[in-house]
C-alpha cells in the first residue's frame, strides 16, 4: 500500500482538545461502564497549510478507519462520506484547497447506525467511536498507480510466475500514455526481475515468468518479496512498493493444505479491542497481538472476528507466518436491502484492501452466525470470487443444514457443554461434519468457534473451574486433530473483551479469552502453547495455584500439566520423586497430550492428607529422559517481588507499548488472589493510557504507555506491600 505523510498530529477534538490519531473518542473504565457513552456524534478538525508544491498534483487524505458514519469536509464543503467503521477511505482535496490555511473537518457518529453492518440488532462486542486508526496525506502525480493485485499462480512449479493487475488512478481523466515498470525484489531489496508495459488504458496487467530460486511463504519461513511499481507518464512519475509472498492455499474434503502440504489449522479468534482505549492502539500493540498468537500461544491461525482489522496486525502476520481468516463486519443480524448492499460492498472493500497479504487464506463472506439467505450470500460470494480467485470463501454459521454457497463450510460448534442444558447426548467435543452440514457428501469443513459463552472463565476463577476450562479446549483440539474431515479449529477466543450489557458477566466483559484483556495468559493459554514443538520452546504449565484448600474438598488432584515434554517428575516435600507420562490414552490425537496426575500416581500419605502439613513441590519436565524445564511451588506463598516489565523498551514515534505488572511469590509464581491496588506513574516523554490506581486481577495488571515526544520515559509502580517497581523506556 502507498504510505503518505503522517497526518495524525494536531487534530482539534470536539473544539476542545488537541489530539493525535489514533484516537478513542470516549475512554471507558475497565468494566461496569455505560456503553452508550460513545454512541453519539464527534467532530475532529485539523488546520494545515497548502504547500504551493502541490500545484498540479493529486492531493488527498487517507483515513485508515473511522468509527463510524464519517463525513469529511474541506473548509466547510462536504467531500466524502464513509459509513463503514473498519475500512479506509480517501478525501480528495485536489482543486479545492485554498492558498494558505485550510481546515479539514471529520464528523463521525458512534451511534449504532441500523442502516449498516454490524448494526441493527444486538452485537457481542463494542464499536468504540473515534478516528481510531491513522491518517495520511497523499500527494502524487495526476495519473498514478491505484489498486494493484499481485498473484503467484504456480508456486509449486519449478519456474514461478508473478502477475500484477494495476488500476491507474486518473481522476482528472487525462489521456493515458506512458510506461509502467514492475521490479521484483527480495527481502534484502535486491532486484530479481523486471517487466515493463506501455500503458494506454485504465488497467494494466503484467507478468514476470520463469522465476527460479524463489522461496515460498510458509509458517516456518514466511519469506516476503516486494514488487515496486513505477509509472512514467507525460503528467509525471509515480511509484509504489507492495509486499507479497509466493504461496498456495487449498481446501479439499480432506482438509487444508499450504503449498500442497496438509496442515491442521489451530487458532483462536481475536477482537481488536484493548482496555480503556477501545480500538485506538497503533502499530506496536497490533504487532504484539500477532506475536502473542504466534509465539506465546503457538497458533498457526487467527480469525479477525468479526471485521477487517488493522493492517499493522496483518502485516505482522505476513512477517511471522500466521494464517488469517478475515471477515466482513456483522453479528447474527441481517438488515434490509440497503444494508445488504453495504455488506456486499464491505466484501469488496476488505478484499481490495488486503488481497496482497499472503497470511490471509480465506475470506469470510457471511455475517457471522446469521441465518441462510440465498440471494444475499450468493452475491457476497460472487463479489469475492470476482475480485480474487486464489482464495476460498467461508461463511461462519452456527446453524446446521445450512446452504453451502462458499468453498468451505465454516461452523461454530458449541456442542460441548450442551449436555448441561438437559440434552441427552453425552459430552461431545465436536459433531461429525455430515451431522452438521446435512449433506450427502464430505465437503471442506472447518470449525471457526467453540468454547466461549459455553464456559466463561475469569483469570481469577477457582482453580477447579480453570481446570475444566483447560479440559474443554484440550478435548476440542483433540477431536479436531482426530477427525480427518475437519480442516482445523479456531477457538473462542484469544483475549477477553468489553461488550454490551446483553452479553458477558454483567461487568461489560466477556471472560471468554484464554488470556485476559491485558493479554495475560489464563491456564487455558497453555493448552495451545503446549502444542508447539519443544525444539522451539519447552512448555510446562501445571494447572494449579498450589494450595491445599482452593478446590472443592481440597487437594490439587487431578492435576493437569500442560506440556510438550515426554514426561514430568514431581517431588512433593521429601517424598520419593514420581514420574508421570502424558495422558495419551485420553488425548490420542493431540500433538502433545497433557500429563494428568491423579490419585493413582500417589499414595494418600505421599499426597499429604487434609489436616497434614502442606508442602512445596518441584515439577520437572523431561525430554529424552533429561530435565528440560522445572518449576517449583512454595507452600507458604508471600508477596515477594513486584515485576514491572515492558514488551519492548524502545517505543516508536508516538506509539504505545504494554507494560505488565505482576506480584510474584518466592518462586516467581503470580499470587492469584492478591487484589491489592497499585498506582502507576509515568514521567518523562510519555503518558499512561488508563487510570493511575488499579487493582491487581489474578496477580497482575497492565498498562499501555504512549510516547508523547522523543526521549526517556520512566514507569514507576507502587504497591503498599512491596514498595516500588520501575522500568525505563525510551521513545524515538
Ligand atoms: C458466538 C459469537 C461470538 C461470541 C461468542 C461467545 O456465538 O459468534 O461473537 O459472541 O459466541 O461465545
Amino acid at each position: 500500500m502507498r504510505v503518505g505523510t503522517d497526518f495524525n498530529d494536531n487534530w482539534l477534538f470536539e473544539g476542545r482538545d488537541i489530539v493525535r490519531l489514533p484516537h478513542n473518542a470516549v475512554d471507558l473504565p475497565f468494566s461496569y461502564f455505560d456503553e452508550t457513552a460513545y454512541q453519539r456524534g464527534f467532530t475532529y478538525q485539523k488546520t494545515f497549510t497548502a504547500d504551493p508544491a502541490w500545484q498540479g498534483k493529486e492531493v488527498s487524505v487517507r483515513f485508515d478507519a473511522a468509527m463510524a458514519n464519517a463525513t469529511v469536509l474541506l473548509n466547510g464543503v462536504e467531500l466524502i462520506t464513509h459509513a463503514d467503521g473498519y475500512t479506509p477511505f480517501e478525501a480528495r482535496l485536489t482543486g479545492l484547497l485554498s492558498p494558505g490555511e485550510n481546515t479539514l473537518t471529520v464528523r463521525i457518529d458512534g451511534s449504532e447506525n441500523p442502516e449498516i453492518p454490524p448494526f441493527g440488532g444486538v452485537i457481542d462486542y463494542l464499536t468504540y467511536a473515534g478516528l481510531y486508526r491513522e491518517a495520511w496525506l497523499i500527494v502524487k502525480a495526476p495519473l498514478s498507480i491505484g489498486l494493484h493485485k499481485i498473484e503467484t499462480p504456480d508456486v509449486l512449479a519449478d519456474e514461478k510466475t508473478v502477475t500484477v493487475d494495476v488500476d491507474l488512478d486518473n481522476p482528472q481523466v487525462l489521456s493515458v500514455s506512458g510506461t509502467l515498470t514492475a521490479i521484483l525484489r527480495n527481502t534484502a531489496g535486491t532486484a530479481l526481475a523486471t517487466a515493463s508495459a506501455t500503458v494506454n488504458g485504465a488497467r494494466v496487467r503484467m507478468e514476470i515468468r520463469g522465476l527460479t530460486g524463489i522461496d515460498l511463504w510458509d509458517l516456518q519461513n514466511p519469506v516476503l518479496y516486494h514488487l515496486d511499481l513505477e509509472l512514467d507518464t507525460p503528467q509525471g512519475r509515480d511509484a509504489t512498493s507492495s509486499r507479497f509472498g509466493f504461496r498456495e492455499v487449498n481446501f479439499t474434503p480432506e482438509g487444508f493444505a499450504l503449498n500442497g502440504k496438509p496442515l491442521k489449522l489451530r487458532g483462536l479468534n481475536r477482537h481488536q479491542s484493548f482496555p480503556y482505549v477501545g480500538y485506538a492502539l497503533g502499530r506496536a500493540a497490533q504487532e504484539k497481538d500477532a506475536d502473542i498468537l504466534k509465539f506465546d500461544l503457538r497458533l498457526n491461525t487467527v480469525r479477525t472476528s468479526h471485521y477487517p482489522q488493522s493492517t499493522y496486525f496483518l502485516d505482522r502476520c505476513d512477517e511471522i507466518g500466521l494464517l488469517v481468516f478475515e471477515e466482513i463486519p456483522g453479528w447474527q443480524h441481517i438488515g434490509g436491502e440497503k444494508w445488504k448492499a453495504e455488506s456486499v460492498e464491505n466484501v469488496r472493500r476488505m478484499i481490495r484492501r488486503d488481497w496482497n497479504h499472503p497470511s490471509i487464506f480465506i475470506w469470510g463472506v457471511r455475517i457471522n452466525e446469521s441465518q441462510d439467505d440465498h440471494d444475499f450470500y450468493t452475491e457476497t460470494n460472487r463479489a469475492a470470487v470476482a475480485l480474487d480467485q486464489t482464495r476460498p470463501t467461508g461463511g461462519v454459521r452456527y446453524i446446521t443444514d445450512s446452504e453451502l454457497l462458499e468453498t468451505v463450510y465454516t461452523m461454530n460448534d458449541f456442542i460441548l457443554g450442551n449436555e448441561e442444558q438437559g440434552g441427552n447426548r453425552p459430552r461431545t467435543p465436536l459433531r461429525p461434519q455430515q451431522e452438521v452440514t446435512g449433506l450427502d457428501r464430505v465437503v471442506p469443513y472447518m470449525i471457526t468457534e467453540f468454547g466461549g459463552h459455553m464456559y466463561p472463565t475469569k483469570s481469577h476463577d477457582q482453580e477447579q473451574r480453570q481446570a475444566e476450562h483447560v479440559l474443554r479446549h484440550l478435548e476440542v483440539l483433540n477431536a479436531m486433530y482426530g477427525d480427518p474431515q475437519i480442516a482445523g479449529a479456531i477457538g473462542w477466543c484469544a483475549f477477553d473483551y468489553n461488550t454490551h450489557k446483553d452479553f458477558g458477566s454483567g461487568d461489560r466483559i466477556c471472560h471468554h479469552g484464554v488470556m485476559d484483556m491485558f493479554r495475560e495468559p489464563k491456564f487455558a493459554a497453555s493448552v495451545y502453547a503446549s502444542q508447539g514443538d519443544p525444539a522451539e520452546g519447552v512448555v510446562m504449565t501445571p494447572v494449579t495455584f498450589w494450595a491445599r484448600g482452593e478446590r472443592n474438598i481440597g487437594g490439587v488432584l487431578p492435576l493437569i500439566i500442560l506440556t510438550n515434554c515426554d514426561e514430568v517428575e514431581l517431588r512433593y516435600g521429601n517424598n520419593a520423586p514420581k514420574r508421570v507420562k502424558p495422558a495419551r490414552d485420553r488425548f490420542p490425537h493431540l500433538p502433545y497430550a497433557p500429563v494428568i496426575v491423579d490419585s493413582t500416581n500417589f499414595t494418600k500419605e505421599e499426597l499429604g492428607l487434609w489436616g497434614m502439613k502442606w508442602q512445596a513441590v518441584t515439577i520437572t519436565g523431561l525430554i529424552d529422559g533429561k530435565p528440560a524445564t522445572e518449576t517449583r511451588f512454595v507452600c507458604d506463598a508471600l508477596p515477594t517481588q513486584l515485576e514491572v516489565v515492558a514488551d519492548q523498551t524502545v517505543i516508536g514515534r508516538h506509539d504505545a507499548v504494554r507494560v505488565m505488572i505482576r506480584v510474584l511469590d518466592q518462586a516467581g509464581h503470580k499470587l492469584p488472589f492478591f487484589p491489592e491496588p497499585v498506582t502507576i506513574e509515568v514521567t518523562g516523554n510519555g503518558r499512561r493510557l488508563g487510570p493511575a490506581t488499579v487493582p491487581l486481577r489474578a496477580g497482575s495488571t497492565g498498562v499501555w504507555v504512549q510516547a508523547t515526544s522523543a526521549g526517556p520515559i520512566e514507569v514507576k509502580v507502587h504497591c503498599d506491600r512491596l514498595g516500588v517497581g520501575i522500568t525505563h523506556l525510551s521513545a524515538e
